[in-house]
């Protein structure tokens, strides 16, 4: 393998949502290459104007500044010139970003240490030890964050109201049709471990409600029908409330402004990967909780996410309960919110596409569609 493979080889481990992995790689020459950044904003109600895969992309460039130390090279990295191609046409696709790498040797550099638990590094949406962080602890998470700053609630209040909002959030997801439409291709069911979603035994849900959400999910009708029939308190608690308290704390990543830009978004993403990190290598697990973020979003910005009624009042409340959690830091600010803890080792895993299948020509493909499960 060349030395571009092989670092690639390593960093194609960084995360994305829902493993939607939305990059590709042009392999240039033994030492160069460009990074194809796409986004999902067409069909995914979570990547509004493609943020999150931006942020994606952020947190897989710097996987691969810190993979590149493990073979003495030191990566540089071209953003895209202006900012972010904006396709806006109906059923279009955002053409994809390019990020230029390009790997120089230097001797004198030592591998990172972040690069020994890049392939460990995995999301733990299941219950954590509500063990209180240590200060070095705390330090080092916040070393690692900067610029960005990191806000922490940890007492048991402080994690319940953060709980509760993400528990409160979770009902729009589990209500509107448009979510429906992403979850029922993201998840591999009767599967611990999927190359290309979240395969079901990573979800954090027990055998019972499992084979619920499996029957409910055949169909929108048949999970509406559910919804309205049992309610979705039960799956809330048990999904999002109680793993929200069960935990060392709850954290926002927060930057000293929007990040409106799309080297903003770069940025937040490289320092978010860094604090996921640093959390492995201190024996602590994260759990993104991004969709209060975007729902908020989605109100600040005076625009519609759903055909069902209430769900944008109900996010308004989010977008609220954001500005209220995090006085001080504008809530615009806030590029992720997670819970970390120490727990168990992950229940099911994503794993990655193949190099081969990442690998690709000039021009760049459209990035494939999952089918339906
Ligand atoms: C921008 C972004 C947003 C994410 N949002 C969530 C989230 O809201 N809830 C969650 O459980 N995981 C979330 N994830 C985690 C991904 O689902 C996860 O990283 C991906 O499936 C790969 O799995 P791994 O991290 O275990 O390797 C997010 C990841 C990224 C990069």
């Amino acid at each position: 393998m060349s030395l571009a493979q092989n670092v690639l080889e390593l960093a194609r481990w960084a995360p994305s949502g829902d493993n939607s992995q939305p990059w590709r790689f042009r392999i240039v020459s033994e030492r160069e290459f460009d990074v194809y950044g796409y986004d999902t904003r067409s069909h995914c109600v979570y990547d509004l104007d493609g943020w999150s895969s931006q942020l994606a992309h952020g947190m897989l460039l710097e996987t691969i500044s810190i993979a590149a130390t493990r073979y003495g090279c030191r990566a540089h990295i071209t953003l895209p010139e202006g900012d972010t191609p904006h396709l806006d046409l109906p059923g279009s696709e955002a053409p994809p970003l390019r990020y230029r790498v390009q790997l120089e040797p230097d001797a004198a550099l030592p591998p990172d240490p972040l690069a020994a638990v890049i392939v460990e590094r995995s999301v733990q949406r299941w219950p954590m030890r509500p063990q209180r962080l240590t200060d070095t602890q705390r330090a080092s998470l916040e070393e690692a964050a900067r610029p960005l700053r990191i806000a922490w609630f940890e007492s048991w209040p402080a994690r319940a109201r953060i709980a509760w909002l993400c528990a409160r959030n979770a009902r729009i997801r589990m209500t509107i049709p448009e979510a429906y439409a992403v979850h029922r291709t993201v998840i591999a069911w009767h599967a611990t471990t999927s190359e290309d979603r979240l395969p079901d035994a990573s979800l954090g849900a027990g055998p019972m409600l499992l084979a619920t959400m499996r029957s409910a999910m055949v169909s929108w009708q048949r999970l509406d029908r559910l919804n309205r029939w049992t309610g979705t308190l039960l799956p809330r608690l048990a999904l999002d409330f109680l793993p929200g308290v069960l935990c060392s704390a709850q954290l926002a990543i927060v930057a000293d402004w929007e990040p409106a830009t799309l080297a903003d978004r770069i940025a937040a993403g490289r320092a978010i990967q860094r604090v996921w990190l640093r959390a492995t290598a201190l024996g602590l697990q994260m759990q993104p909780q991004y969709t209060p973020l975007v729902f908020a979003r989605y109100v600040r910005s005076h625009r519609e996410f759903t055909q069902r009624p209430g769900a944008q009042a109900e996010a308004a409340t989010i977008a609220a309960s954001i500005d209220t959690a995090l006085p001080g830091a504008a809530a615009a600010n806030v590029a992720w919110l997670a819970r970390i803890g120490p727990a168990q080792p992950v229940r099911g895993r994503s794993l990655r596409l193949p190099l081969a299948q990442l690998v690709v020509g000039d021009p760049p493909p459209k990035l494939p569609r999952l089918a339906t499960v």
